[in-house]
């Protein structure tokens, strides 16, 4: 496994194995791995000839208040996890690789990013798509990587790549959960002992919403009403949002006839945490 900190070095490499005709794929990170991530990585190794893992903590995707300078890093740890899971190549820039003096060109989008983290994240989104497609430029990965657990962040990548006939496949995999139940995130760090055990409100909403949805309940105000109460029980949980969307536009719904993402951000103590189910059986 090699790790590089230019372009120019993932362009030589990757150049060699497409010219041996071996697929690529991409799983995007913010590094401080985990096992979310290494399931990426496995559903990448296993689709794929070669495997790149980009760490890279995006400035452009932080809001001016939020953790940009205390996310969690740990390159040491990280390099071992890909090594252990049979990643080919780590591309790790500093962000003057990635953002040039004189950097002017984003990527926007409308309708799914207005909504959900949108709204408490504003610049969020056009900070993900610019660094994303950046990478698929980089790479030119014939598949990409991404977590269910930020399903909003994967309906958007999947509308980039649609509205820009970008030539990849982006493929979402399936919410990695602690034993009891918490998702994972680099960001559970942040959390005391005590907040640690308050945040399992998310999960347990998440398993609420999902039986009253999954036995037949389609008025989304009496869903999000159960998972809103029960959320409230939890003296330090905040919400920020607790909402129904359409899976695809990312839109608020009042019945579930079509598939939807039934998506979170609770405060537990500073932590913003997200969680969701998907429900698509209609
Ligand atoms: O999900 C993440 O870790 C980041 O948003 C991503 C996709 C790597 C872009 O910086």
């Amino acid at each position: 496994m090699k790790i590089v900190k230019t372009i120019k070095e993932v362009r030589e490499i990757v150049k060699l194995w497409k010219k041996e005709n071996l697929s690529v794929g991409l799983v995007p990170t913010m590094g401080y791995l985990h096992e979310g991530h290494a399931s990426l990585i496995d559903a990448s190794v296993s689709g794929n000839d070669k495997t790149v893992v980009s760490i890279f903590v995006n400035p452009m995707q932080f809001g001016a208040n939020e953790d940009l300078d205390s996310y969690p890093r740990d390159l040491n740890h990280d390099s071992k996890l890909c090594e252990e899971h049979h990643v080919d190549l780590i591309f790790n820039p500093e962000p003057s690789e990635m953002y040039g003096k004189d950097f002017y060109t984003y990527v926007n989008m409308n309708v799914l990013t207005e909504d959900l983290c949108g709204i408490t994240r504003p610049i969020h989104f056009k900070g993900v798509c610019t660094v994303v497609a950046k990478l698929f430029n980089i790479v030119q990965p014939d598949n990409a990587y991404f977590g269910q657990k930020d399903a909003q962040q994967l309906a958007i990548i999947k509308q980039m790549v649609q509205d820009l006939n970008m030539p990849l496949e982006v493929h979402g995999c399936p919410i990695v959960r602690e034993i009891d139940g918490l998702a994972k995130s680099s960001r559970n760090t942040y959390l005391s002992t005590e907040e640690r055990q308050s945040a399992l409100i998310l999960s347990k909403a998440i398993t609420l919403g999902q039986s009253l949805v999954e036995n037949g309940e389609r008025d989304c105000s009496k869903v999000l009403t159960s998972m809103i109460d029960l959320i409230s029980s939890e003296p330090l949980a905040k919400i920020d949002y607790v909402k129904i969307v359409d899976l695809k536009t990312i839109q608020p719904v009042n019945t579930i006839e079509k598939p939807i993402l039934c998506a979170m951000a609770v405060y537990i103590g500073k932590t913003r945490l997200i969680d969701n189910f998907i429900f698509e059986e209609v």
